[in-house]
């Protein structure tokens, strides 16, 4: 079973090729991340139409590095929600288009969903494995039940599955997702977009208990990170020995390389145990089999590490770069819908769903 995963919700143009679920045959990516640098976000008319650019030569490739041609494909897969309606239409009409003229099914994937399915590819193709094409898969596959911690730049839930297709949300943000905090965070310090990354490496010279900022206290498995931010925009104020009045624009210039790495070190430890936390409490009542990690706050190392040391059973992570937007984790759960019998989408009218949700 060969499906091919097409995903453009927010600013990667993505296509993977991707064999019974678990053997990755190509992914390939095309982002317009420069694009949106001077802006310090996504801009979503550039990433739309960097989209209708790129997606037919990175379909192509995805096909070539697979070595296939559209006989050995057996089906297509793509994002049809959650992200930004501009950038969905994009893909969901290309897939569109080439399950009518391929004669393929269709599979509409849910991208939060999908996210988890990158932890499924423990097989590489022939395609991989130089220096250039390098990926660190997990050894053995998630046996359910599983809990998945999905913690993206739109999301932050834990959910529990049963099996395939059989999922309850355990608990969820109520603001900000931990990554929008990271790109907030990584804004009052003057860091780089996008946010995540940069606030990492600015963590590493940064000493991570050189500032106490609070927890939310919220139900069960439920999060907050807004209070969080808002506490991080104080204490960037206090550092430079301003009033709350301080406009948040004018802090990266005031403040020191020592006192934004200590923030962001701060900041990022806070951050991520509050999420770590409330794993090991949904481990304790949920007894889960195996525990996987999803989005793009997954690539975070300091996650990785506090998962690691934490957790009561061995987890096992997804390459990085499948962590963050990809076609391969689009591929990935289209190949399970269609080895388990799941309803193909109609070609003449799936339609973009920008608000989706688990
Ligand atoms: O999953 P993703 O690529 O897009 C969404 O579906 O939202 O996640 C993007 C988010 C951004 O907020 C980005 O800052 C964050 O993931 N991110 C990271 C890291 N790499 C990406 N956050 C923390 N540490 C990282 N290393
Ligand atoms: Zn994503």
């Amino acid at each position: 079973m060969r499906i091919l995963g097409i995903e453009t919700s927010c600013d990667e143009t993505a296509a993977a090729v991707v064999e019974d679920g678990n053997r990755l045959l190509s992914n390939a990516v095309a982002s317009s991340m420069e694009l949106h640098i001077p802006y310090g976000g996504v801009v979503p008319e550039i990433a739309a139409r960097s989209h209708i650019e790129e997606i037919l030569p990175t379909v192509q490739k995805a096909l070539d590095d697979a070595e296939c041609t559209w006989d050995d494909i057996d089906g297509i897969a793509v994002t049809y929600g959650a992200g930004l309606g501009g950038s969905l239409l994009i893909g969901v009409l290309t897939a569109r288009t080439l399950a009518i003229a391929h004669n393929k099914p269709l599979y509409g994937i849910n991208h939060v969903e999908a996210h988890v399915y990158a932890n499924f590819l423990t097989e590489l193709g022939p395609f991989f494995g130089t220096p250039t094409t390098n990926y660190q898969l997990p050894a053995t596959t998630p046996v359910f039940p599983m809990l998945a911690i999905i913690v993206s730049g739109g999301h932050s839930q834990l959910v529990l599955f049963q099996d395939h297709f059989e999922y309850v949300l355990l608990g969820q943000t109520h603001d900000d997702a931990i990554g929008e905090a990271f790109d907030k965070v990584a804004k009052m310090l003057g860091l780089p977009y996008p946010g995540g990354p940069s606030v990492s490496k600015a963590a590493l010279s940064g000493d991570p208990m050189a500032f106490k900022l609070p927890k939310a206290k919220m139900d069960k498995y439920d999060f907050s990170f807004s209070g969080l931010k808002t506490a991080v925009l104080r204490l960037a104020q206090r550092e430079i020995g301003e009033t709350h009045a301080f406009p948040s624009i004018g802090l990266p210039e005031r403040l020191s390389e020592a006192q934004k790495a200590n923030i962001a070190a701060s900041f990022q430890r806070t951050a991520i145990e509050t999420i770590v936390d409330k794993a090991k409490i949904a481990i304790e009542e949920y007894d889960p089999k195996s525990v996987v990690i999803a989005g793009g706050v997954a690539a975070n190392q300091e996650l990785r590490r506090q998962l690691k040391d934490g957790l009561p059973l061995p987890i096992e992570f997804p390459d990085l770069k499948l962590c963050t937007d990809n076609g391969a984790m689009i591929a990935t759960l289209g190949c399970f819908k269609a080895m388990n019998n799941q309803a193909a989408a109609d070609p003449y009218t799936l339609d973009i769903a920008p608000n989706l949700s688990m």
